[in-house]
C-alpha cells in the first residue's frame, strides 16, 4: 500500500498548494479516514486567509468530510476498519472542560476544528478524533453527503430549533450552499418557505428546491415583499454579508427571529425600532452536536433532501475554492478523491 498520500494546504494567506505528505498513524482515540469526497464551505475562507486563531500553518482545510476507516488509533472500539464515516467542522472534544461536562460539546473550551486546529479533508487521508465522526449510511452517495456535514447540519439544527411551527412563514437568504439546503429543510419541515437572492438566475432553482416564493433582492425590496406575504416569522441568514441581514429586520413579523448562521465580516445594522416596538430579536447558531450530524442525515434520506453539488478533482481545490468565493457555484463544490488502491 502507499505511504504517502496527496493534500492540498494553505501554505501562506490565501495561497494553495499540493503537497505529498507519510500517511501518519493514529493516536489514542484517533481514527485515520481515507476520505472519498470533502465539500468546500465558505468558512474554508477562514483557514485560507488564516483568519481563525491560533492556526498554524501549512494547515489543510475541509470540514465537509466522508470516507472510511483505514486504521485505529488506541483505546478506539465503537468504531471498525472499513466503516462510513463522516466529519464536519466540530471535529471532537476534550471531553474535560467544564462546558463538555454538562454535554455542551458545541461550545467546548477546547475543541478540534476540522481544517482549522487540525489538518482536514481536503486530502486523500486524515485524522479525526472518534468522539468527532458520525456513521454514514452505505446507500448516500459520499459526494452527496459530505456537504449535509456542515451546510446541512447547520441550517437543519438552526432551523429545527428557530421556534417556527409548521405553516409559520421562513425565509431564507442567500442561496449558497447553507441557503440551498436550508430552502429544502425549510419546506420539508412544513414552513411557507421564502428564498430571497440577488438576480433571477436563481429564481427557477430556488423553486425547483421547493420555496413557495423567490425574492429577487436586487430587483424588488426584500421587506415590502416579506411583508406583502404576511413578515416572516423567521429569517435565515446565510449569506455572509451584514448589511444585507440587517436591511431585512423589519421583514420579519413583531416577535419574529433574525436567525444568523453566516459568519459577515461586515457589522450587521440593526434599527432600535424595528427590534423594540416588532419584539423582534437577532440570534446567532453554531453547526451542531455529533448527534445532530446524525439526526441531520436521517431526516435528509428520509425526506430526500439533497444537495445540489458541483464536483472537482483534490487538484482543483485552489480554483473550486475561488468559484465559491464568487458565489459561482450551484450550489456546493464538493472534492471527489481519486479511489487509487
Ligand atoms: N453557523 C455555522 O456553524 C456555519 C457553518 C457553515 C458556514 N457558515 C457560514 O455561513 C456563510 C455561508 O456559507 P456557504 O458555504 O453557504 O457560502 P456560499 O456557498 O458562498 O454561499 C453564500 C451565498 O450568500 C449570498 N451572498 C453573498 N454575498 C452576498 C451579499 N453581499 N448580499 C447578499 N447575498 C450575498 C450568495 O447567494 P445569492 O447570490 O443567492 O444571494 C452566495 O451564494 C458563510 O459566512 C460561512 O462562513 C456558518
Ligand atoms: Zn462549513
Amino acid at each position: 500500500m502507499k505511504q504517502t498520500y496527496k493534500a492540498v494546504a494553505v501554505v501562506a494567506p490565501g495561497k494553495m498548494e499540493l503537497v505529498e505528505r507519510t500517511i501518519p498513524a493514529p493516536a489514542k482515540g484517533q481514527v485515520l479516514i481515507r476520505v472519498e469526497a470533502c465539500g468546500i464551505c465558505h468558512s474554508d475562507g477562514g483557514t485560507v486567509e488564516v483568519a481563525f486563531a491560533g492556526m498554524e500553518l501549512p494547515r489543510v482545510p475541509g470540514h465537509e468530510v466522508v470516507g472510511r476507516v483505514e486504521a485505529l488509533g488506541e483505546g478506539v472500539t465503537q468504531w471498525s476498519i472499513g466503516q462510513r464515516v463522516g466529519v464536519g467542522f466540530i471535529g471532537g472534544y476534550d471531553g474535560t472542560c467544564p462546558r463538555c461536562l454538562r454535554g455542551d460539546f458545541v461550545n467546548c473550551e477546547n475543541p478540534v476544528i476540522s481544517g482549522v486546529t487540525t489538518d482536514g479533508g481536503y486530502a486523500e487521508v486524515m485524522l479525526a478524533e472518534a468522539n468527532g465522526i458520525v456513521s454514514v449510511p452505505e446507500d448516500l452517495e459520499a459526494a452527496q453527503a459530505s456537504p449535509l456535514l456542515c451546510a446541512g447540519l447547520t441550517t437543519f439544527n438552526a432551523l429545527r430549533n428557530s421556534g417556527a411551527r409548521a405553516g409559520d412563514l421562513v425565509a431564507i437568504l442567500g442561496l449558497g450552499g447553507l441557503g440551498h439546503l436550508g430552502v429544502q429543510f425549510a419546506r420539508k419541515m412544513g414552513f411557507e418557505t421564502v428564498a430571497v437572492g440577488r438576480g433571477q438566475n436563481k429564481a427557477t432553482l430556488a423553486k425547483e428546491l421547493g420555496a413557495h416564493h423567490y425574492i429577487d433582492s436586487a430587483e424588488v425590496n426584500p421587506v415590502e415583499a416579506l411583508k406583502k406575504l404576511g413578515g416572516a416569522s423567521v429569517i435565515l441568514a446565510t449569506a455572509p454579508n451584514g448589511k444585507s441581514i440587517g436591511s431585512l429586520m423589519a421583514g420579519l413579523v413583531p416577535g419574529g427571529k433574525m436567525l444568523v448562521v453566516s459568519v459577515p465580516s461586515d457589522p450587521i445594522p440593526a434599527q432600535g425600532y424595528d427590534l423594540v416596538f416588532g419584539t423582534r430579536s437577532i440570534e446567532g447558531s453554531l453547526t451542531g452536536k455529533i448527534i445532530d450530524g446524525a439526526d441531520t442525515l436521517r431526516f435528509s434520506a428520509m425526506q430526500n433532501v439533497l444537495p445540489m453539488i458541483e464536483t472537482f478533482s483534490l487538484e482543483q481545490a485552489p480554483e473550486a475554492y475561488a468559484k465559491m468565493m464568487r458565489g459561482d457555484v450551484r450550489f456546493r463544490a464538493v472534492l471527489v478523491m481519486e479511489q487509487t488502491q
